[in-house]
């Protein structure tokens, strides 16, 4: 049985907005699983709806298993008690929400307590052990926020996720407001705790080239769908969906001069998702749209060994099985090539 498996996912927030529609996932223990995409695109929507951390009035759609168990169909009780020592969330943003007036420490041992995991004296020592865990010495814990950096509070924000045990971390751009030392500290810190505890890990980022230096798979999200999922070096390398391919373009590679003097981006605008465009909705952007796009939207299919890709030129033509590494032709066009 797999950690975590998502089948048909959809949210619509009370406005209208179809923030993720029909995203089907599966991580297991000890991997991690990169999600990737613009803006808007609905990451952090949907890392929301796993824990059921959505505003009322969201409509939420679909199966959520967290070991099997429906979270979607739980009673708030259970709710309450996956959501930490099941699976836990660091936010985006989240080290400028510590809370100013408290020490890090309690603020950790908060969820030990609330959960009944300890004593208030097991909650310390657990406490000193996380920060620990995360790289810094037990006697931080009388610290408050403001005399801690901004990577170290990032590392008490993730001492905090761990704090119940948690079996899925879900980390939504946990180092984009650090500098790339700090950040590669982190990165390398979340990566140790995961393979050290056997935790499934998601990571969230609109910077693919982090996550494929981190993630075993990568998912790439164009509004509210994973147009494309697979190995996280095969995706960021050699993408099949065109706005994969777009969105790894972006990112200049090292050991490229050229890509790093003309990162090449995507023109246009991501979509509302209030007023998606028909078809496939990434059409209107599309430089290898064809005729139909406008009226076919496509549903994940077979890309390659152990990939998937939202596209109709991605897989092979319905009857015709492709020789390995042949491409279809507009698919062949639309890949960066380096001037
Ligand atoms: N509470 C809300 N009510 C209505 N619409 C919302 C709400 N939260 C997000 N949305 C909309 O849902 C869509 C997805 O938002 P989400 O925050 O999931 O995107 P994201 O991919 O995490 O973006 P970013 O990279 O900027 O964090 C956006 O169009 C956003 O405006
Ligand atoms: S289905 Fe059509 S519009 Fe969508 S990505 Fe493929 S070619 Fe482009
Ligand atoms: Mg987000």
């Amino acid at each position: 049985m797999s950690l975590l498996e998502v089948r048909g996912l959809t949210v619509t927030y009370a406005g209208g907005a179809a923030a993720v529609r029909g995203v089907d996932l599966r991580l297991e223990a000890g991997r991690k699983l990169g999600l990737a995409g613009e803006s808007g695109c609905g990451k952090s929507t949907l890392a929301l709806a796993l824990l059921r951390l959505l505003p009322a009035g969201t409509e939420v759609t679909g199966e959520v298993l967290l070991d099997g168990e429906d979270v979607l169909a739980m009673k708030w009780g259970r709710v309450r008690a996956v959501r930490w020592a099941g699976a836990s969330v660091v936010f985006q943003g989240a080290m400028h929400s510590l809370n100013p007036v408290h020490r890090v420490g309690d603020q950790i041992a908060e969820p030990i307590l609330l959960h009944r995991k300890a004593t208030p004296a097991g909650a310390r020592r657990k406490t000193g052990e996380l920060l620990e865990q995360v790289g810094l010495p037990a006697a931080r814990a009388g610290a408050f926020p403001h005399e801690l950096s901004g990577g170290q509070r990032q590392r008490v924000m993730i001492a905090m996720a761990l704090a119940c045990d948690p079996r899925l971390i879900i980390a939504d751009e946990p180092t984009t407001a650090l500098d790339v030392m700090i950040q590669a500290q982190i990165l390398r810190l979340i990566e140790q705790l995961v393979t050290d505890q056997d935790l499934g890990l998601i990571m969230i980022s609109h910077d693919l080239a982090v996550l494929a230096g981190t993630c075993d798979r990568l998912a790439v999200m164009y509004a509210g769908r994973v147009v494309e999922e697979g190995p996280a070096a095969r995706v960021y390398e050699d993408a099949r969906h065109p706005y994969a391919r777009a969105l790894s373009a972006a990112f200049p590679r090292i050991g490229d001069a050229a890509s790093r003097f003309a990162p090449r981006g995507l023109a246009g605008d991501p979509p509302d998702p209030a007023a998606l465009p028909s078809g496939c909705a990434f059409h209107p952007r599309c430089p290898v749209a064809l005729e139909s796009c406008p009226e076919t939207d496509p549903a994940l299919r077979e890309a390659g060994p152990e990939r998937r890709a939202a596209c109709v030129l991605a897989g092979p033509p319905a009857g015709e099985v492709r020789a390995a590494g042949e491409e279809p032709e507009a698919l062949e066009e639309a890949r960066p090539s380096t001037p």
